[in-house]
């Protein structure tokens, strides 16, 4: 079965009576104009605000495929089943529905709608960590559904988060425990080197895991306290990739569809195989389609955020293709690579109208690397020594992987010493993990109530900047921590003092009047032409929320936006005054704000 056929059949099952699922759009794969995230990855993530008890307009059983993107696992990628890229399959239950329904309905949907032979299908559930019990509910559940006690497998590691483990969530963020299901592929040998035992949660690749089902009902309130969210919500997520590998009986997930074409490609031009490169090619195949997305979503390479993601990615697809063939650069192969992956996804998720502006992304980066790699790799022969620092020096300026440089030495005789050199890997890995932590941390998305109040100002300077400065004012991005919002919009020069004064005075007038803050479900035509504020795209006929901030004696509104929320209900909930601490230039005809609540 191909990728697209499996996607239909699980977003058509959910949506089919009884289970009434509305289908929701994917979320852009890049977070537009929200720092605080780099990219989707997990098709939860927009719906926190939902998951919080916020009412969703479309209704409480969502349905969607998102594409998503995951950096943490990009070492792994190479092997038969990690990817940096992938679909993810999602469908969630916003206090309606909650264990019984999801298990038997996603053994349904893998079970008679895929045909998965029930005999390869494992499943894992909470054990219990002292402080959140055991989950011997989805235990019985799964037996009632006939998986054996063998195939049922506890584990501490059930417990899903976007920070991960209870420990490491911060304070004011949801998880819960989950309940994985993994497919069995019994050709595959248990290897050794892996442990004496092999069971569902083993990496030597005799299993796959193919959905987790998500009971997300805790938030986190403190260190080691853990109170129950306002409702019991279902978040299930599974990679549509994966699903299709396991209902084609093949444990490598680069066989199916959607990598076929780009492989061949890669054969072709580079006149090796498959399966004498399968490493290479995977790195390339993957990396590639996930820098198509990147390209398709405006991102180009470059040192920042998003853009250095996509730079590393294409460059270590560019360091495989080198290993491959070094002439592949001077082939149409990156070209090829990127209109096969608009053929594929071209009118699902990618503008067909944006491929000749990725293949040109693509190539003037490839372009620059190679030269980059040909001016490195004369450095590289010229050494006559070499020790830790310089190879990993290497790898950080020119993406040179220790295996290569080895292999470099090895020609000349010379032994390079790798422990070394994965320890100063190891220390820059935990930094950059610690970083996009930060990155992730620092939004809305933590619930805190200071983010709260701070998401509520930004839609009062947002109006007041509008009122003041006129309507040119549109805004470019906002970014909200707990401490400080960060606002961007266009405008042609710096603001005066007697304009910083005038806003800040707009904004805590209506503090003062302790105004009403309201919102309204309503189609995206209607919330336009009563003039709100709609700064993110929607899709037309689409539902939407409105906020309101508003006098409830005289009727009179200050300020209307499509929003997802949340906010305060009044803005005495504020609870201070507003402060612009600093106002500067962003880049050519935008400004951005910081301010504090006092
Ligand atoms: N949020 C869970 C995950 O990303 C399930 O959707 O795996």
């Amino acid at each position: 079965m191909k990728v697209d056929e499996v996607r239909a059949l699980y977003l058509n099952y959910f949506k089919a009576p009884p289970r009434n699922h509305k289908e929701i759009s994917a979320f852009p794969l890049v977070i537009e104009n929200d720092p605080t995230t780099l990219f989707t990855s997990s098709g939860m993530q927009p719906l926190v605000p939902y998951l919080m008890g916020e009412a969703h307009p479309l209704g409480r059983r969502l349905v969607n495929s998102q594409p998503s993107l995951r950096t943490q696992d990009i070492e792994e990628v190479g092997d038969n089943r990690h990817t940096t890229f992938f679909e993810m399959l999602g469908n969630w239950s916003l206090g309606d529905y909650f264990k019984e329904e999801q298990l038997s309905w996603f053994w349904e949907f893998l079970t008679k709608k895929l045909n998965l032979p029930k005999e390869k299908l494992w499943v894992s559930v909470f054990e219990g960590d002292g402080k959140i019990p055991k989950d011997e509910t989805s235990y019985f559940l799964w037996r009632k559904l006939g998986v054996p006690s063998r195939r049922i497998f506890y584990y501490k590691d059930n417990w899903w988060s976007r920070f991960g483990k209870p420990d490491d969530m911060p304070i004011g963020e949801m998880g819960g425990p989950d309940s994985e299901v993994f497919f069995e592929f019994d050709e595959v040998k248990h290897d050794l080197k892996y442990g004496k035992e092999c069971h569902p949660a083993c990496s030597c690749g005799r299993f796959l895991e193919i959905g987790n089902n998500v009971f997300m009902q805790y938030l986190k309130k403190d260190d080691g306290v853990f109170s129950e969210l306002p409702q019991k919500n279902i978040d299930f997520g599974g990679g549509l990739e994966r699903l299709t590998a396991a209902f084609n009986n093949n444990p490598d997930i680069f066989k199916i569809d959607v990598f076929e074409k780009i492989i061949n490609a890669i054969e072709k031009y580079s006149g090796k195989s498959y399966g004498d490169n399968s490493r290479e090619m995977r790195i390339m195949a993957d990396h590639l389609r996930a820098c198509v997305f990147l390209a398709d979503s405006g991102i180009t390479p470059s040192n920042k955020l998003q853009g250095y993601v996509m730079r590393r990615l294409l460059r270590r697809a560019a360091l495989m293709g080198m290993n491959l063939n070094q002439d592949l650069f001077n082939t149409k192969l990156f070209s090829d690579i990127v209109l096969t992956v608009y053929q594929t996804y071209g009118g699902v998720f990618l503008d067909e109208t944006k491929k000749e502006n990725a293949v040109e992304i693509i190539y003037v980066e490839i372009e620059k690397f190679s030269k980059t790699l040909s001016r490195g790799l004369k450095i590289v022969e010229k050494l006559e020594r070499v020790d830790a620092k310089t190879v990993f020096d290497l790898y950080q300026s020119f993406g040179f992987p220790f295996e290569l440089i080895q292999e470099i030495f090895e020609k000349k005789g010379l032994n390079l010493e790798r422990s070394a050199f994965d320890r100063m890997l190891a220390e820059h890995k935990e930094k950059s993990k610690t970083l996009s932590a930060g990155v992730f941390k620092g939004g809305l998305a933590d619930s805190k109530v200071e983010s709260l109040k701070l998401h509520t100002a930004t839609h009062l300077l947002h109006e007041s900047l509008r009122r003041v400065l006129g309507k040119e004012v549109v805004q470019k991005g906002s970014n909200i921590n707990s401490s400080r919002l960060r606002f961007d919009f266009t405008y042609p020069t710096s603001l005066s003092r007697e304009q910083i004064k005038k806003i800040e005075a707009m904004v805590n007038k209506q503090i003062d009047k302790n105004l009403v803050v309201t919102c309204k479900l309503m189609p995206i035509e209607k919330a336009q032409k009563q003039g709100a504020l709609a700064f993110f795209k929607h899709k037309y006929g689409e539902l939407v929320k409105v906020y309101f901030i508003e006098d409830e004696k005289s009727g009179e509104v200050f300020s209307k936006e499509v929003c997802g929320g949340p906010h305060v209900k009044r803005l005495s909930e504020i609870d201070g005054r507003v402060k612009i601490i600093k106002e500067k230039s962003v880049s050519h005809g935008v400004r951005r704000i910081y301010a504090i609540i006092e």
